[in-house]
C-alpha cells in the first residue's frame, strides 16, 4: 500500500492482542489483580490500542507526564499537548509494585479490558497539572472539574488490550487509524482534511470545511463521540444530524464521517495540538482549527489554540493546521465570511448565541437558514424532545 502521511512519531501503534491469542491473555489477566476502570479510561485505553494515541503505547509514566505537563513533550522531545493518565485511589495503589502486571477490568460491566505492566506508580500536584494543561484551576470549568474529581495517585506503563469497548450505536461510522489510512489511499486522496466537532455542523462550520475542500482532495468529518460535559448536544443526535446534512449539502466522493471516540477534556489551545496530532495518526494531511478550538466558557482567548501551534516547527507538528477566523453570515454580503472577507460592521453580521440557539430548538422553532441549515434543525428539534434535553 503507498503510504500516506507518517503517524505521530513515526510508527502507528497497535497494542491489541492478536484474536488467536486472546484466550491466553484472558486466561493470563483472570489471574492479576483486578483494577476497575471508568468509561473514559475505556476509550483512552482503546485508542492508545488501536494507534489513534501513537507513540504512547501505554498510560504516561511519571517522567513523560511531567515533561508533558511542562514542555508539551514527551521526555523523547515528540510533541504531545495533553497528559493521558491513569489515576487510581491511594489505598489501591499501595497494593500495586511497580513491574507487577495487572488487569484493567470496566467498572460497569466488568469485562476484562486490557493488561497492564506498572512501570511508575507517582502522586502528582492536581492544581499544578490543572494551571498548566488548562491555564485554570477553577473547578467551574469541565475539563478542571474531572480531573479534580479524580485520584492524583497515577499509574504508567504499557497496556495490551484483550477487549474493544463495543460502540452503543452507529457501528459502520467506526474506523481505526489503520482502516482511515487505507481507505484514503484507495480513494486516491493525497490530501485530507481533518475536523473536530463536538457540535451540530452549523453554517459556520459548513463554510469553514467547504473553504478547506477547495484546496484539499478531502474532507474527514470527525466528531468527537466519547464523554462531553452534560449540555453538549448527544452525539446521538448529532449523528443524525451530520447524515443529514452530508446527503443534502456535501459531495459524496470527497467526504469521509469516521467518529472520534475520545472523551473531550476542554483544554482549548492545548487540546488542539492534541486533536491535531490524533488526526495525523488518522492519515489526515491538514486540520481545520478555527475560533476557540476544544474552549469553553471564556477560559480561552478566540484564537490562541492557534496561536499555539507557533511554538513547534512545521516538522515536529507533521500535519499542516489550516486557521480559519470567526465566521458568521453577513446579511450585507449575502453570504458566509469572516472579517478577512467582509468590510461591514458587526451589527449586519448575524449573531446567535449557543444559549439561544438550544432555546429556539427546545421551543420547536428553527434557528434562521443562515445560520443553521432546516434539515439539520429539524433533527435537532427532534432530538430536543428527549428528556435530557427538558430541563
Ligand atoms: S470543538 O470543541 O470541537 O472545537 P465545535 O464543534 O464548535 O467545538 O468546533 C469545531 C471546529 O469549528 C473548531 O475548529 C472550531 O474552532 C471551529 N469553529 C466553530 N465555530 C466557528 C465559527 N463561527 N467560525 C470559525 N470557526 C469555528
Amino acid at each position: 500500500m503507498k503510504e500516506t502521511i507518517r503517524p505521530h512519531g513515526g510508527t502507528l501503534i497497535n497494542r491489541l492482542v492478536p484474536e488467536a491469542d486472546k484466550a491466553a491473555a484472558e486466561q493470563k489477566a483472570a489471574g492479576l489483580k483486578q483494577i476497575p476502570v471508568s468509561a473514559w479510561t475505556i476509550s483512552d485505553l482503546d485508542l492508545i490500542a488501536v494507534g489513534a494515541f501513537s507513540p504512547l503505547t501505554g498510560f504516561m509514566i511519571e517522567q513523560d507526564y511531567h515533561s508533558v505537563v511542562d514542555t508539551m513533550r514527551l521526555s523523547d522531545g515528540t510533541v504531545w499537548s495533553i497528559p493521558v493518565t491513569l489515576a487510581i485511589e491511594p489505598a489501591l495503589a499501595a497494593t500495586i509494585k511497580e513491574g507487577e502486571q495487572i488487569a484493567l477490568t470496566g467498572e460497569e460491566d466488568g469485562i476484562t479490558y486490557a493488561i497492564m505492566d506498572v512501570t511508575s506508580i507517582f502522586t502528582v500536584d492536581l492544581q499544578n497539572e490543572a494551571v498548566k494543561v488548562f491555564k485554570t484551576d477553577d473547578s467551574e470549568h469541565p475539563g478542571v472539574q474531572k480531573l479534580l474529581s479524580r485520584s492524583s495517585t497515577y499509574l504508567g506503563g504499557p497496556i495490551e488490550l484483550i477487549n474493544r469497548p463495543k460502540p452503543k450505536k452507529f457501528e459502520e461510522f467506526y474506523f481505526d487509524p489503520a482502516d482511515t489510512r487505507r481507505l484514503f489511499v484507495e480513494n486516491g486522496w493525497k490530501s485530507v482534511v481533518g475536523f473536530q466537532t463536538r457540535n451540530p455542523v452549523h453554517r459556520a462550520h459548513e463554510y469553514i470545511q467547504k473553504s478547506a475542500l477547495e484546496i484539499v482532495d478531502a474532507l474527514f468529518l470527525n466528531p468527537l463521540v466519547g464523554e462531553t460535559k452534560s449540555d453538549d448536544i448527544s452525539a446521538d443526535v448529532r449523528m443524525k444530524s451530520y447524515l443529514v446534512l452530508l446527503e443534502n449539502y456535501y459531495p459524496k466522493d470527497r467526504v469521509f464521517l469516521g467518529v472520534f471516540p475520545a472523551a473531550m477534556r476542554y483544554a482549548g489551545p492545548r487540546e488542539a495540538i492534541f486533536h491535531a496530532t490524533v488526526r495525523k495518526n488518522y492519515g489526515c494531511t491538514h486540520f481545520i482549527v478555527g475560533r476557540d478550538h476544544a474552549g469553553v466558557g471564556d477560559y480561552y482567548g478566540t484564537y490562541e489554540a492557534q496561536e499555539i501551534f507557533s511554538n513547534f516547527t512545521a516538522e515536529e507538528i507533521g500535519i499542516t493546521p489550516l486557521f480559519f477566523e470567526h465566521s458568521f453570515f453577513c446579511t450585507k454580503c449575502g453570504n458566509m465570511a469572516s472579517s478577512k472577507t467582509c468590510p461591514h460592521d458587526k451589527s449586519v453580521h448575524l449573531h446567535l448565541s449557543g444559549t439561544k440557539v438550544r432555546q429556539l430548538l427546545r421551543n420547536g422553532e428553527c434557528p434562521p437558514p443562515q445560520f443553521t441549515r432546516p434539515e439539520v434543525a429539524e433533527v435537532l428539534i427532534e432530538g430536543m424532545k428527549e428528556p435530557e434535553y427538558q430541563v
